[in-house]
């Protein structure tokens, strides 16, 4: 478990302070529970949404990528079962009436807030309803998306028409689920609006469990996806999910659980939803949803395995790991993977009065920054070189690139590491190779 106290707290104070996540709507009092990612924080995001696309959409040829409207018509619900089971039981204290989650009660019967009696659960139903068009009446009502997977059931038709894909194959998607949770809280841990990345795996129809080999095969993907996002291991546990506690559509279900400071949480999810969605979606539309064999003509619904990831509860693991008090520099520093930090570098003149030293740094941040160079790179010249050291290592930057008198003689630079506060000497010809070198590119 984690030693540093209070962690959360200086969290959300260093991303309130340094630009990476604000609390949304805030000059209106703020809006509970919703969050804004500022510009650092939209670079993390963006990094983690990029690596998990490059990894298993554009490097892979056997995954599609989607991006499907996130408003869909009601009999999807209907038909993956979200309308009837997609709830959680909802208590109410009948002198306090606050509200709450009744299966995450340790008592059933007494508030936790003032110690009230508590009505018998209801089961609420958590997608996020609204009208489309102007007259507000049954016939228009539609939900915002829980899960973006209906996306990717309903489009499998056209994939199998335009790509003609052969099993096992995938389809991928990034995008925002809705849902109107009951107890959200702990910053960008559980909110009404987040953000998931998404596989559906289709296999052929198993026999003699061989969707077991396929369910390993992505369960070690997302063991190496957790490593990669620099998250230690021993922070982690896979939990099976028991008979009885699995969503509705799960044959298999293993969770992905770290250790956050507030308790141990679903990080991640992998289950093993059978033909479920395809085969209720056909029941439902109408549409043939079989896949045709090609050699043998043999017509069926592959079954799925889906891995699935929360964008928002990666940032937030990425910075809980990555937090670092050092006492003796006396500093806060964020030992971000290089390639998920907002900036790969940042660059300095020693001095802010020294127009050649400025000219120079101004030249070397640009060749850095340019179109052909994939780094995100920092320009700073407040302060003093310690004060702009320290600005740089609290929002994770991994170096920082100081250019003095000696640069103006022989075109060399210091470059010093975040975490070990060493400098080294580079040449400007080779800094931009080995930055990248050393981000692994
Ligand atoms: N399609 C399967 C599915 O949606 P889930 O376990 O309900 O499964 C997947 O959600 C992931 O989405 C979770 O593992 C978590 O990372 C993220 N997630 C779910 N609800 C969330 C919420 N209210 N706020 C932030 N992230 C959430």
């Amino acid at each position: 478990m984690y030693t540093n106290e209070n962690l959360m707290e200086k969290i959300i104070s260093l991303c309130k302070r340094r630009g990476f996540i604000f609390p949304g709507s805030e000059i209106y009092g703020g809006l509970a529970n919703a969050w804004d990612y500022g510009p650092l924080g939209v670079e993390v995001k963006n990094n983690i949404k990029r690596m998990w696309w490059d990894r298993f959409v554009r490097r892979r040829s056997d995954i599609f990528g989607l991006d499907a409207a996130l408003i869909m018509n009601p009999r999807v619900w209907e038909a993956s079962g979200h309308l009837k089971e997609f709830s959680d039981p909802l208590t109410e204290c009948r002198k306090c009436h606050e509200r709450f989650r009744a299966d995450q009660l340790e008592d059933a019967h007494a508030c936790p807030a003032c110690g009230g009696e508590l009505t018998d659960p209801l089961q609420f139903n958590l997608m996020l309803k609204t009208y489309l068009g102007p007259a507000e009446e049954k016939a228009n009502e539609v939900y915002f998306r829980p899960e973006t997977a209906q996306g990717m059931f309903v489009n499998f038709k056209n994939m199998l028409d335009t790509m003609r894909p052969r099993l096992p194959f995938g389809i991928a998607q990034i995008g925002k689920a809705f849902r109107n949770e009951i107890t959200p809280g702990n910053f960008i841990f559980r909110t009404r609006e987040f953000e998931q990345m998404e596989i559906e795996y289709f296999i052929r129809p198993p026999k003699n469990n061989e969707w077991e080999e396929q369910f390993d095969m992505w369960r070690r993907e997302m063991e190496q996806w957790i490593a990669d996002l620099g998250v230690d291991a021993s922070r982690v546990r896979e939990v099976e999910i028991p008979d009885g506690e699995r969503a509705h559509y799960s044959k298999r279900t293993i969770d992905f659980e770290y250790d956050f400071p507030f308790g141990r949480k679903e990080l991640y999810g992998l289950a093993y939803r059978t033909d479920f969605d395809l085969k209720n979606h056909e029941g439902y539309s109408g549409e043939n949803l079989k896949y045709r064999d090609p050699e043998t003509l043999e017509e069926f619904w592959p079954h799925v395995i889906e891995p699935t990831w929360g964008v928002d509860r990666s940032v937030l693991v990425t910075l809980l790991e990555a937090y670092r008090e050092d006492a003796e520099k006396k500093r806060v520093y964020l030992k971000l993977p290089p390639k998920l930090a907002p900036y790969q570098a940042a660059v300095f003149p020693l001095l802010s009065n020294k127009s050649a030293l400025i000219e120079k740094a101004e030249n070397i941040y640009k060749s850095l920054q340019s179109s052909s160079s994939k780094l995100h790179v920092a320009w700073d010249e407040r302060g003093n070189v310690g004060k702009r050291y320290y600005a740089q290592d609290e929002i994770g930057t991994p170096w920082c690139v100081t250019i003095d008198f000696q640069t103006l003689e022989d075109d060399t630079v210091t470059v010093r590491d975040r975490d070990t506060a060493q400098q080294v000497r580079k040449s400007i010809a080779e800094l931009d190779d080995y930055v990248k070198e050393m981000i692994g590119w």
